[in-house]
């Protein structure tokens, strides 16, 4: 038999072809025949979930200092493409709401890490909320998953149905924890490299093992071969084509 090809995932919609967690990202990642995206969430000072990798704006924006410093309405004088290319001038940090609506409507699974818990007070709540709501529209493989793994077990309060995952950092190669939380583990690429007895054991238990961040198409074939069930690529248009999507 087959192996069946992984779920492929836009990281961050695509950070080496695009700005990442940009609406420009994620329409480029739905224009090159994607099926699912990868995003980050942090909070505003004002409690809206926006889109964003870091805590703070200064790495991939015009702007400065803490996320949670700045209203929505701050955010919208932030810059969040010119910094990867002069010709994405003009992007703004994106609200989660747009990100989901956007890819709901392209029918595009989104697999939604919420970032620094611990720095929002309500985050999970508010992310569970739009979840549920986009579920209500129609949307289908929404997931969610956070190296918080209590925040995790929150969520799944809050939301009974919701797919979730617990993230693990790169050098953790043991990432089965018999949990009746969550549907997936998320090790670095390299665990299940090193420690493919994890994915068999992770299918026993009836999981999924989704890996980041696998950007060479050697890697991709490897992790493929170790029997991973989805992989987050930032380079998604090589990830399609290594799987020949
Ligand atoms: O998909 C998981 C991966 O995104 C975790 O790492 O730092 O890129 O958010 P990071
Ligand atoms: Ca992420």
């Amino acid at each position: 038999m087959q192996p069946q090809t992984p779920i492929l995932i836009a990281h961050r919609g695509g950070s080496l072809e695009a700005p990442e967690n940009t609406m420009a990202s994620f329409r480029h990642a739905i224009e090159i025949g994607a099926r699912y995206v990868e995003l980050d969430v942090q909070m505003t000072r004002d409690g809206v979930p926006v889109v964003l990798h870091d805590p703070t704006l200064d790495r991939t924006t015009t702007g400065k200092g803490p996320v949670r410093d700045v209203t929505l309405a701050d955010l919208q004088s932030v810059d969040a493409g010119s910094h990867f290319a002069p010709r994405f001038a003009g992007e703004h940090v994106p609200t989660l709401r747009d990100v989901l609506e956007l890819c709901v409507e392209a029918g595009v699974g989104i697999v939604t890490e919420i970032k620094d818990v611990r720095l929002y007070i309500g985050m999970e709540e508010k992310v569970a909320a739009l979840l549920g709501e986009m579920w209500t529209r129609g949307a289908e493989n929404l997931w969610c998953i956070s190296f918080d793994h209590a925040a995790i077990r929150k969520m799944r309060t809050l939301d009974g149905a919701l797919p979730l995952g617990y993230l693990y950092p790169p050098g953790q190669e043991e990432f089965v924890v018999p949990d009746d939380t969550v549907q997936a583990y998320c090790p670095h690429y390299q665990s299940p490299l090193a420690r493919p007895d994890q994915v068999q054991r992770a299918h026993e238990l009836g999981k999924f093992v989704f890996v980041y961040t696998v950007n060479t198409a050697e890697d991709m074939l490897a992790v493929a071969e170790a029997g991973v069930d989805g992989m987050v690529s930032d380079r998604p248009t090589l990830l399609l084509s290594t799987f020949n999507r």
